[in-house]
Parts: structure tokens; sequence; C-alpha cells
């Protein structure tokens, strides 16, 4: 590239519709960010990090201006996660930039510059994958017994005797259901329950927002895998969170996103047929089933709803979170199980951590309160009751309504397979 970051010239926000003045100003605004991002993502394919940044600042400037302008407009919280990841991007790249890569003084410069080139894809890539081994185990995964022996059959038994498989078994798990009901968590107990590796990408980040990667990422993914399963004979759970993403459905994917899709079909295919002694397994996760695609599924032999927690699991969680908290002798895991029908076990975190904040503002609200002298005793919050909790419920309401639900059940009814 000859252009450089300072170019006048070159970083000047482009111009074309943007300037057109029978659009309104929203307009105009929205469509400045919009090519702003389109040239961001351009120069960040093409390597150009300091120009992308400028642009995708440009792109977050016009946005925030946006926001600004009309504080009550619907779209602000569109705008807003635009802004996150762009943000997010500019982050990745000012580290990248502060990391020297490697050159070999022999090479020449056109190897030089395609190693840098390499090394950095790479930085990049890593930067979207997670492979420490997770810690949660089957016993802190409350209720879902039908997806964890789901789970356990079709991932541990083959894994222990492969021999007992004549046909080959299962090697694609969608883990479908409410968000907050513990899909991240199967996932990861599942891993911990071998002595494997856990590959762990967000199918979202992989998508990008800089195209042609997205493909190039989710084959770099299996290479990966699959080195791991071929080489140490270890079982490999490749988990991609968030699997409905790679069927794209953002503007700028067009060209990126059954591109992605494809290869992912194609790997699938490659790991469902050609490697049937691979020990290696793609678990899925998804809280919006019904965008994908039969293709897609049959890929998925095993299709497990995560499903909000029953009364007995309720009531399980509220023991678990409320044995940490100092509560009134008549607060009972049952009632509040009853109560709170309908939450998800996330929810439920987080109604008992609201119930004791509650208890700790009312120290700090005291009109007798003072600083903690030393050698005193500081102040203790008081015991929690069914009536904190009932106050909490008015506040906070499920994450997950009866409608989503009922869709999700329907869905279950024609596509679950365990
Ligand atoms: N079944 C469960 N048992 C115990 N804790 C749970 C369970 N489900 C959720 N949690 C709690 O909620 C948090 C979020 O759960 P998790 O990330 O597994 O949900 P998820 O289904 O993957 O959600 P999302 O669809 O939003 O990714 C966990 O860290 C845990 O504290
Ligand atoms: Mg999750």
């Amino acid at each position: 590239m000859s252009q450089t970051p300072s170019d006048p010239e070159v970083l000047r926000p482009p111009t074309g519709p943007a300037d057109d003045p029978s659009m309104s100003a929203p307009q105009q605004l929205e469509r400045t960010a919009s090519m702003c991002a389109n040239e961001a993502i351009k120069c960040d394919s093409q390597g150009a990090r300091g120009m992308a940044i400028t642009y995708y600042q440009q792109a977050i400037d016009a946005l925030v201006k946006l926001i600004n302008l009309y504080p009550s407009s619907k779209l602000n919280p569109l705008y807003k996660d635009k802004c996150n990841s762009y943000h997010e991007r500019i982050t990745v790249l000012q580290q990248a930039h502060g990391v020297e890569p490697a050159v070999d003084p022999s090479a020449t410069p056109e190897e030089q510059k395609k190693s840098i080139q390499r090394q950095e894809d790479e930085n990049d890539f890593e930067d979207l994958i997670m492979r420490d081994k997770p810690d949660v185990t089957w016993d802190q995964v409350v209720g879902l017994e039908e997806a964890k022996s789901s789970l356990r059959e079709s991932i541990v038994y083959p894994t222990k005797r492969p021999d007992l498989f004549p046909l080959g078994w299962p090697k694609g798990m969608l883990l479908y259901g409410p968000p907050g009901t513990g899909k991240t968590m199967l996932a990861a107990a599942t891993a911990n329950e071998m002595d494997g590796y856990f590959i762990s990408a967000d199918a979202s980040s992989l998508m990008s927002k800089w195209l042609g990667e997205a493909e190039k990422n989710v084959s770099k993914l299996f290479d990966m895998a699959r080195h791991y399963a071929e080489k140490e004979s270890k079982p490999v759970i490749l988990f991609m969170d968030e699997v409905d993403s790679l069927l794209g459905s953002r503007q700028n994917e067009i060209g990126g996103e059954s591109r992605s899709r494809n290869q992912f079909l194609t790997e699938m295919d490659g790991i469902n047929t050609k490697g049937k002694e691979l020990m290696l397994y793609v678990i899925g996760a998804t809280n919006k089933p019904w965008t994908l695609d039969w293709p897609f599924l049959r890929r998925f032999q095993k299709r497990i709803y995560v499903s909000l927690p029953t009364q007995d699991a309720r009531q399980n969680l509220f023991e678990q979170y409320t044995t940490k908290l100092k509560t009134d002798y008549r607060l009972n895991s049952a009632g509040l199980a009853k109560l709170f029908d309908g939450y998800s076990a996330s929810d439920i975190k987080d109604v008992c951590q609201a119930a004791q904040i509650m208890t700790v503002h009312e120290i700090f609200d005291s009109p007798d309160y003072t600083e903690p002298v030393e050698g005193d005793e500081p102040p203790q919050p008081r015991d929690l009751t069914m009536s904190d909790f009932r106050k909490i419920m008015e506040r906070r309401k499920p994450s997950v309504s009866p409608d989503m639900i009922r869709s999700y059940h329907q869905w279950s009814t024609e596509y679950q397979a365990l």
C-alpha cells in the first residue's frame, strides 16, 4: 500500500450520496457512517490497519452524532452495537500494531512482507478462539438431564469405546434454546469430562465485518481442530457459539455470508464422512434455531433443546445461590422456585444477586450510616426474606417471554433429534 494513514486525500470521509441535499440530516449521517464503515472494512481486509482504524473511528463519530441528535430514536441500540463492534475492532488493530512480527533477515522483501501478513493474520485469528480447558463440571449444570445424557451418550461413550460403533457416530450436536439456560455451560462440562481439547469460538466474531476472512476463519478453525484430533489422538470438541451467525444477515456481508456457510457445510461433511475415526465433535449453540436452514441442520445429527429450568431445577438453583447469603430461616427454595416460574437459570442468578445488593444499599442509604472506624464492627446486611424476593420479582421480568418459549416448543416438535 503506497497510501499512508496520514495522507489527507485518503482519510477524507468518502463522499457521494452522503452529500445529497435531498436527504434528511439523519439519513446523511447514517449514510456517512455506513460509507466510512465500508471503507474501513475494505482497508482492514487489505491489511491497511492505520486507515482502517481511522475510518472505523469516523464511522463511530457519525453514529455518535446521530445518537446525540436523536436520543429517542428506536435505532439507537443498533447504532450503539455498531459503535461497540467498531471500537472492539480498533482495539484489536491497535494491539496488533504493538506486536512486531518476527522476520527472517535473509528472506527477500517480498517474502518478508508475506510472512508479516501471515503472522498478523494468525494474531487476529488467535484473538477469536479460546483453547483453555473450562473448569465447569456436570454437577454444576443444574437440571437438563435429557440434554446431559444425550451429550454423554454421543460424545463420551464413542470416545471411550470406538470399537462399539461400527457405523460411526454423530459428530455434530446443536444446542438450542433461550438465552441463559446453560448451553455454553453444557459444552464446557462435556469437554471437561474428557481428557481432550476444547476449542471455543464465537461464530459471530468469525464472521466479523471484514469480509473474505470469515470463510478463511471457518476453514482454519476446522484445520486446527483436525490437527489436534489427528496428531494427538485425543478427542477434540469444537464449540461454536451463536452458530446461526454463520448464515449471516448483515447488509455488508452479502458476498461473505453464503461462502462461510458453505465452507462450514463442507467442513462438517469432512468430519462426518472422511474422518470417521476422528474424535472430533462440533457442538453448535444458538438461540435462534428457526433461522437455520435444512442443509445446515442436517449436519447436526443431534439437536438438543436446552430449556428453561423446571420447578425442581429452579429450587436447586435457588439453594445453590442462597447458601452463600444471609437468609431468614423462613426463606424456602421451593417457594422461591414457584414464584419465579418462567425465569431462566441466569435470571435466577441475577435475582439472587439483586436481592442481596438491595440489603447492601439499605446500609449505605440509612440515615445512621457512618464510615466504619477501625476497631468497630462494620454494619452487615440484614437477612434476606421472601418479601425481598417478591419485590425483586415486581421489578424484574423474565428475560424470555412465553411467546418465545412457544416458538422453541414448536420448533422442537419438528426438528428436535435426541
Ligand atoms: N443449567 C444451569 N445450571 C446452573 N447455572 C446455569 C445454568 N444455566 C445457566 N446458568 C448460569 O447462567 C450463566 C449463563 O449460562 P450460559 O452461558 O451457559 O447460558 P447460554 O444458554 O449459553 O446463554 P446464551 O444463549 O445467552 O449464550 C452461567 O454462567 C450460570 O451462572
Ligand atoms: Mg452461551
